[in-house]
């Protein structure tokens, strides 16, 4: 039997920094619901990409000295890029297309131009607001406080000759696919819409550019590039061969199941893009989710305000399926959720550590302390099922279904919250059995306390393939430690209890999520952060050099000298001061303080010859004068200051002048 496609997308991310574990949220939801979808049979799409054009990524690359195209290179490619990233948090997207790529660009001028004649697009002026970082258009009506509506940044009035979409002719096709359908997820999300776009009237969408290049021309009217949400939007199309002949599975997998997407931009997804493809003549995808954001200390992480979470910290020290897990079983989908670090390592103690860790842990041990790894035949049946054995079996027996039930409604955070139920209850179970007490007595008890023991691997093997769509490497340790083979990994065998072959060999193995110590990890994670911060700052910075001009005279009137050091100490009190007794060739010492310990000790200065400015006016410091000013050279360093003394040639005589 052909099997049923499913096609799910992540949004394609900007490039124009290093993302963070909020980006990292949307896509690990996207990974699992596809693996999922994978382990129920499906034949699966995953697409994710990158968002590579606009003006922000323009003026990025401007300030970075490179070329647009270098820029967003380095961050998609480079190390600790995108794809990297994807890569570490085992991401099994299928495809990842770049804006850039060429068969995209092709794709979306074709795309504009059958918009354009079939009188969809159309030429006019654009005047109105325009928010830079967010790439939004927006009339005065939508904004908040004179502010950008998304981002609350200031806006910029904007007035250009440009090409508009006519956005206004589908209003009332929009209003009923968002209002009658189920489209946009979750429902609270359509009244968001409607009310705050549509029951204000749908106005056209301004859809080129001419006041920057780095976008994809539109090819019959050169100066304009197409705005880069349509450019972006089209990209779940073309990546599967819409427009062009680099793939060839778009009759196959489109209409896309789910677009999986942050709330601040399920404008775009459920209105605009339904829209434009409504013009296009092409099917509409089935669903829109619009997930919330994870917030630190109530608010969205942004680079700009420098309070972002980096996932590859969070990676090494926990490892990814810990990280992966705590993502998608502690905030409810739809909704914000706050993160901190203590409550990822509270999730990963209670949930992994405790009751996952501790299940499998102390249901092997006891099958290989008891039964020398390989429990007896006939283990998988009992005359005389206590009420223990009854809930527990009916619970992981059921379990599949409640999980399929949350996975399907994208409610993958009770997904989990019912697979730890069942958890939960084999742990109870072993306390409720009480094994060590049994095995006192294996003549009497043996056959029973080898029934308990199969119950308990059944229940965390069910689990185990539940949980894999989370914890994709973590749950191939935990098949191998029960001796689950291929056959009882499957999606059908998790409805299936008493799949697992009686005489199964356990394997001791490694602790599969070995406990936290809170205090210690969160000092480790401060001092990673800041290495982490101090390794992104630049390497060498200086100061630019002033544009105003200095005339001749003036400068003249600065009188360098060569001096050379006769003695040179700390000054009591002071952490910073140094102070010098210099022969600047006049035959009297002169005394210099200068607040340079930090970078140098007296006694190595002693003899070297230095360059002073010798006219400055006399100025006291800790009680003591100084006669002039040593010159050095200051740059930073990875956010260091950094300071050379100018130390020239000793063949240099005292009082020299610098001319
Ligand atoms: N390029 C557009 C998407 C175009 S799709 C045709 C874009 N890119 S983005 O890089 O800014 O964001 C990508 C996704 O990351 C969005 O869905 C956004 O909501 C999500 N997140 C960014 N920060 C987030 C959090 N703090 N929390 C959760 N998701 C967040 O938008």
């Amino acid at each position: 039997m052909e099997k049923k496609k499913f096609y799910i997308t992540t949004p394609i991310y900007y490039p124009s920094d290093k993302l963070h574990i909020g980006h990292t949220y949307c896509t690990v939801a996207t990974d699992a619901m596809a693996r999922y979808k994978r382990l129920a049979g499906y034949d699966v799409m995953f697409l994710t990409g990158t968002d590579e054009h606009g003006q922000k990524i323009e003026d990025k690359a401007k300030e970075a000295g490179v070329t647009p195209k270098e820029f967003v290179d380095r961050i998609v490619e480079g190390p600790q890029g995108v794809k990297d990233l994807w890569k570490l948090m085992n991401i099994s997207n299928d495809r990842f297309i770049r804006t850039t790529d060429d068969y995209h660009v092709a794709a979306v001028q074709k795309i504009f131009k059958k918009m354009y004649d079939n009188g969809d697009i159309y030429k006019g002026t654009y005047k109105g607001k325009y928010c830079k970082p967010c790439e939004s258009f927006w009339t005065e009506s939508q904004l908040v406080d004179g502010k950008c509506p998304d981002c609350g940044r200031e806006v910029q009035d904007a007035e250009e000759e440009a090409y508009f979409f006519r956005l206004s002719k589908y209003a009332d096709k929009v209003r009923d696919l968002l209002e009658n359908t189920d489209f946009l997820q979750p429902r609270s999300r359509v009244n968001e819409m409607v009310k705050n776009f549509i029951d204000p009237g749908l106005e056209d969408l301004c859809v080129s550019r001419t006041s920057f290049t780095w976008g994809i021309p539109v090819d019959f009217d050169p100066g304009h590039v197409v705005y880069v949400w349509v450019d972006a939007l089209f990209n779940y199309t073309t990546a599967m061969g819409y427009m062009n002949d680099e793939h060839s599975d778009y009759d196959h997998y489109w209409p896309a199941d789910y677009h999986f997407v942050g709330k601040e931009i399920v404008r775009f997804h459920s209105i605009i893009w339904p829209a434009m493809l409504m013009s296009v003549g092409e099917p509409l995808p089935k669903h829109v989710f619009g997930h919330g954001w994870l917030l630190l200390d109530g608010g969205k992480m942004s680079k700009s305000k420098g309070n972002v979470v980096d996932p590859y910290i969070l990676a090494k020290q926990f490892g990814v399926d810990a990280l992966r897990f705590f993502l998608m079983r502690t905030f409810p989908f739809g909704s914000d959720g706050n993160f901190s670090n203590e409550l990822l390592i509270q999730t990963i103690n209670t949930d992994l550590a405790n009751d996952l860790g501790n299940l499998v842990s102390r249901t092997t041990a006891m099958v290989g302390k008891y039964f020398g790894g390989t429990l007896p035949e006939g283990c998988k049946t009992w005359d005389a099922p206590e009420a223990c054995d009854r809930d527990l079996i009916a619970m992981a027996s059921g379990l599949r279904n409640a999980y399929e039930a949350h996975m399907e409604s994208c409610a993958p955070h009770n997904a989990l919250a019912e697979t730890f139920k069942v958890i939960q209850r084999a742990n109870k179970y072993i306390d409720e059995t009480a094994p060590w007490a049994l095995a006192k007595d294996m003549d009497a008890n043996g056959a029973r306390l080898a029934h308990v023991l199969y119950n308990l691997l059944e229940a965390t093997r069910i689990c185990g393939i539940l949980l894999s769509p989370f914890m994709p490497d973590s749950m191939a340790k935990l098949f191998v430690q029960i001796g689950a083979p291929a056959g009882c990994q499957t999606w059908e065998s998790a409805a299936a209890w008493g799949s697992l072959p009686e005489t199964t060999t356990v394997t001791k193995g490694e602790n599969l999520f070995p406990r936290i110590d809170m205090d210690k990890a969160l000092e480790e994670l401060e001092a990673a952060e800041a290495e982490a911060k101090k390794a992104a700052l630049p390497a060498i910075e200086v100061e630019p050099q002033l544009t105003e001009k200095v005339d001749f005279d003036t400068f003249c009137k600065s009188d360098f000298r060569a001096v050379k050091v006769k003695a040179c100490e700390a000054v009591k009190k002071s952490a910073k001061l140094l102070k010098f007794t210099l022969d600047d060739g006049t035959g009297v010492d002169r005394q210099i303080l200068s607040g340079i310990h930090k970078w140098y000790e007296p006694e190595d200065l002693v003899g070297k010859t230095l360059i002073a400015i010798v006219n400055l006016p006399p100025r006291k410091m800790m009680g003591l004068e100084s006669n002039g000013m040593l010159i050095s050279a200051v740059h930073t360093e990875k956010g260091e200051e950094a300071l050379h003394l100018i130390m020239v040639d000793d063949a240099i005589p005292a009082g020299a002048k610098l001319c």
